[in-house]
C-alpha cells in the first residue's frame, strides 16, 4: 500500500478497534507515519490516544484492524517486539533512574561491556564518550555525562530519552505528551529535538493536547475524539487557528456557556425571589438551620 506521495509508510494502522470488556476505547481508527515526518495525535482526555500508542508499541493487541510496519503486517506480543522493529516509545513518566548517571541511563538495559567472563565490566569510559557524542548530535551539550540524570531539567531528560532511542536504531519515535508537564522554555527544548529526529529521517508520532506545540512541529494532524478519528489533516489543509479550535472543543464550550447563562438567569430570579421575603421569614429560616 502506498500513500499519495508514492512512499510506503514506516508504520500504519487501518481500521483499528480496541475493546476493554464493554468499553470501546478505539473504533475504526487509521493512522500512518512516513520517514522524515511528524504526525501529531491530538485529542482530549479519554479520546483514546494512550490506547492507540499502546497498540503501536506492542503493549496491547488490537481487537480489530490491521497493523503494518513498512508495508508488512505485524502482530506484536510485547513492547520488545515493537522495539526490535525500530518502534521506540518515550513515555511521559520516563523509565530513568534519577541517581544514576546520564551515561548509565543512556545505556540502561543495553550496557556496553569490556572484558569477558568474570572480568566483564560495564565499560564506563565508552558509555560516557558515546552518550556525550550522541547528545551533542541532538544539540545537547552535557559537560559531564557522569553526573546524575536527576540533576537535569525535565526537558533535558526527555531529550536524553529521545537521543537514546535514536542511537539504538529507532525508525519510529512515539512521544506520549512529552511537553505536558514542562514550562514554555523547556517545551521549546523538547520541540527542537522532535524536529531534530525528523531531520534524521525518523517518523515521529507526537501526542499532545497542546495545539500550539503540535502546530510548531507537525506535518500532519490526526484528531481523536471518544475513540474515533475526528479528522486527519496535512499542514497545508489546516491552519493553526483551526487546530486550536478543534482542540479547544469550542463547540462544547459554546454549549456550556449557554447552559451557564441559563443557570445565572435562574440565580438572578432566585435572588429576586428571596429579596421579597420578609425579614421575619429570613430570621425563622436562620433558626431552622
Ligand atoms: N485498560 C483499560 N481498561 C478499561 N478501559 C480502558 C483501559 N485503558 C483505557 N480505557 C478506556 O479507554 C478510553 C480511552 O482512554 P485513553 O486511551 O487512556 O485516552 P487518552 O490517552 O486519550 O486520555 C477511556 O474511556 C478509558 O477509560
Ligand atoms: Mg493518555
Amino acid at each position: 500500500m502506498t500513500t499519495n506521495h508514492g512512499t510506503t509508510p514506516l508504520l500504519e494502522v487501518r481500521n483499528i478497534s480496541k475493546y476493554f470488556g464493554s468499553v470501546i476505547a478505539l473504533q475504526g481508527v487509521s493512522v500512518a507515519v512516513n520517514a522524515g515526518e511528524v504526525m501529531c495525535l491530538l485529542g482530549d482526555n479519554g479520546a483514546g490516544k494512550s490506547t492507540l500508542i499502546k497498540i503501536l508499541s506492542g503493549v496491547h493487541s488490537p481487537s480489530e484492524g490491521e497493523y503494518l510496519v513498512s508495508g508488512e503486517p505485524v502482530h506484536f506480543a510485547s513492547p520488545r517486539d515493537a522495539l526490535d522493529r525500530g518502534i521506540a516509545t518515550v513515555y511521559q513518566d520516563l523509565a530513568m533512574i534519577p541517581l544514576m548517571s546520564i551515561a548509565r541511563n543512556f545505556f540502561l538495559g543495553s550496557e556496553p561491556t569490556s572484558g569477558w567472563g568474570p572480568f566483564k565490566r560495564f565499560d564506563i569510559g565508552y558509555a560516557n564518550r558515546v552518550a556525550k557524542e550522541e547528545l551533542m548530535k541532538m544539540g545537547i551539550d552535557v559537560r559531564d555525562p557522569s553526573q546524575p540524570v536527576g540533576t537535569l531539567s525535565g526537558g533535558e531528560r526527555q531529550s536524553v530519552a529521545i537521543a537514546r532511542a535514536v542511537y539504538f536504531g529507532a525508525k519510529v519515535l512515539i512521544l506520549d505528551e512529552p511537553t505536558a508537564a514542562l514550562g514554555v522554555k523547556q517545551a521549546g527544548t523538547v520541540l527542537r529535538y522532535v524536529a531534530q529526529a525528523r531531520a534524521r529521517n525518523l517518523g515521529v508520532i507526537f501526542i499532545t493536547h497542546n495545539p500550539h506545540h503540535a502546530y510548531a512541529v507537525g506535518d500532519r494532524f490526526t484528531i481523536l475524539k471518544r475513540g474515533r478519528t475526528l479528522g486527519a489533516f496535512t499542514r497545508s489543509e489546516i491552519s493553526r487557528e483551526e487546530v486550536v479550535r478543534l482542540m479547544s472543543g469550542a463547540d462544547e464550550l459554546d454549549a456550556l456557556s449557554h447552559e451557564l447563562e441559563f443557570l445565572s438567569e435562574r440565580d438572578a430570579q432566585d435572588a429576586q425571589f428571596s429579596s421579597t421575603l420578609s425579614q421575619t421569614e429570613l430570621e425563622m429560616a436562620a433558626k431552622l438551620d
